[in-house]
């Protein structure tokens, strides 16, 4: 399709804030805006120079603000709407972008919307949900709930039982009550959406984050109907903020890059994927084989299998986005060393594409396992914890008894954290800022430059590529690697060791070079 997309796009690096565990300014323990407008500098310090914050709109909580009660207003936990034009205001003449997380799928069962959908009587927000007509078989294939509204039906849910599905209609129609994308009922949420999108991108915000934007139209097992209702609301988007720019957790780039017309797609974690193979492969048979995991046998060919073809299939369509973790999954130093990360994130921030670094990622802060579900969390609640800005009391986060914190502060690892790390020319903290500081000063490292490989082999856990004029190179393991021979250059940027031979450049025990190619 070749459409152009947004310029800034080629140089942008994103940080994702969990907005309850940033920065708490007044002191009751959750994050607010003020406190992350305060940390701006600090964002823009790692290189960062975009951020998408999680939803931060009215709600009653029980999937950490997934469930949108009023999709214009910020939830007063975290401040006021002003507070966030603030925020973008200041976070612009930084130089910075600033997503918010768009839900589109559903709304929380509190939504007046759905209230009104509820209803017996016929009303303009009918047809916003999906509602069977009758109770007893239900609504087929898809979860659904009875008996809470006096109307006579059911509903479907998107998510949790809090999450009634927004109505974009059906692919495929079995029943009566199954309304087409083109009607007037699921056209009616479109505009809505759009409507939304419209309020916060003329108040500054500079594109979305949208959250399983794969999931409007039902029974759209090729997603082709999904794909042209993105195609309608980001076109009618486009035409007014030609420079907004739209994310989807949709881990699909060929639908959604060229099918829906997203600018990005994360590349997810999704079992067995290639992004899975190289940090998060710990759970198949036979224990780790996670590429990064040092002596695991690593085999950068499964990843390679699974993301060259997405990538060339969509390289003139927009980016596959690849994220050091997310709000989601658990933190990648749950299963790996400092080291480990480093060199992960070495290649995650030199592959073509828009990186996304999460919020703490850069510390290697701890996933805290064991911790009761907070919002709708779960297994996620452990990567929530709060930002380890210091040994201090809570970690810098914030002034409040530490029992009245969102979540808590793991006590026992609080070596991590920014203050000590940002006097460690090694830390990690350090080298995210070296690494990013690499891609922002080469062209050739952003996001659309070319990607070549160079070596590649299942039983060799060394991997060379091209990016242009650069070549890099990561070795994994707890062995000596020599480059091939044809591999030379000037050092640019290294972790690890390495030393020269006569036959060429010997890469040390896990380690990563960047050369200028001669
Ligand atoms: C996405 C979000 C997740 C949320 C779910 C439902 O997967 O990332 O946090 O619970 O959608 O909105
Ligand atoms: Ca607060």
């Amino acid at each position: 399709m070749n459409r152009k997309l947004p310029a800034w796009l080629e140089d942008a690096v994103f940080y994702e804030i969990y907005p309850q565990s940033f920065q708490d300014s007044n002191g009751d323990g959750i994050g607010d805006i003020p406190g992350m407008t305060a940390r701006l500098p600090y964002i823009k310090s790692l290189g960062c120079n975009a951020i998408w914050l999680n939803p931060l709109f009215d709600s009653p909580f029980k999937d950490a603000g997934y469930d949108v009660r009023d999709y214009k207003k910020v939830a007063p936990r975290y401040g006021t709407n002003e507070d966030l034009y603030a925020f973008f205001a200041k976070a612009h003449a930084l130089g910075m972008h600033v997503f918010l997380d768009l839900v589109p799928g559903h709304t929380s069962e509190e939504h007046p919307w759905f209230k009104e959908s509820g209803k017996a009587k016929k009303n303009a927000y009918s047809d916003r949900y999906i509602w069977s007509d009758f109770w007893l078989y239900g609504i087929p294939n898809h979860p659904y709930i009875g008996g809470e509204c006096e109307r006579n039906g059911v509903y479907m849910l998107n998510f949790f039982k809090c999450q009634p599905a927004l109505n974009y209609g059906f692919a495929r129609i079995d029943y009566p009550w199954q309304q087409r994308p083109e009607d007037p009922g699921p056209m009616a949420t479109r505009e809505a959406i759009k409507d939304i999108c419209r309020f916060w991108l003329s108040h500054g915000c500079d594109g979305f984050r949208v959250d399983m934007a794969d999931s409007l139209v039902k029974e759209d097992a090729d997603k082709k109907k999904t794909g042209e209702v993105w195609q309608d609301i980001l076109g009618s988007l486009r035409k007014e903020y030609p420079e907004a720019a739209f994310v989807s957790e949709w881990s699909n780039p060929v639908q959604s890059l060229k099918g829906a017309s997203f600018d990005m797609d994360f590349y997810l974690d999704h079992p067995g994927n290639g992004y899975n193979t190289l940090v998060r492969d710990y759970e198949t048979e036979g224990g780790d084989h996670s590429y990064f995991t040092k002596d695991a046998g690593g085999d950068i060919t499964r990843f390679l299998a699974d993301y060259l073809p997405k990538y060339e299939r969509t390289r003139s369509d927009g980016y596959i986005s690849f994220l050091t973790g997310n709000h989601d999954t658990p933190r990648i130093r749950n299963q790996h060393s400092v080291r480990e990360v480093a060199l992960s994130l070495a290649l995650l921030f030199t592959l073509p594409g828009v990186p996304f670094l999460y919020y703490g990622d850069e510390l290697g802060m701890p996933y805290q396992k064991d911790l009761p579900t907070k919002e709708g969390g779960y297994t996620r609640t452990g990567s929530r914890t709060p930002m380890q800005w210091s040994a201090g009391k809570n970690a810098g986060f914030s002034e409040a008894d530490p029992e009245k914190l969102y979540l808590p502060v793991d006590a026992d690892d609080l070596t991590c954290n920014v203050e000590s790390e940002d006097g460690d020319p090694v830390s990690l903290l350090n080298t995210v800022r070296a690494l990013l500081a690499l891609r922002h000063s080469e062209k050739d490292l952003q996001a659309g430059g070319d990607l070549q490989i160079v070596y590649a082999a299942a039983e060799d856990p060394l991997f060379v590529y091209r990016r242009g004029g650069i070549v890099l190179a990561v070795n994994p393991s707890g062995a000596e690697r020599v480059l091939p021979g044809e591999t030379k250059g000037t050092i640019l940027y290294a972790i690890g060791q390495q030393r020269s031979l006569e036959k060429g450049l010997v890469l040390g025990p896990q380690s990563f070079v960047a050369l200028r190619a001669e």
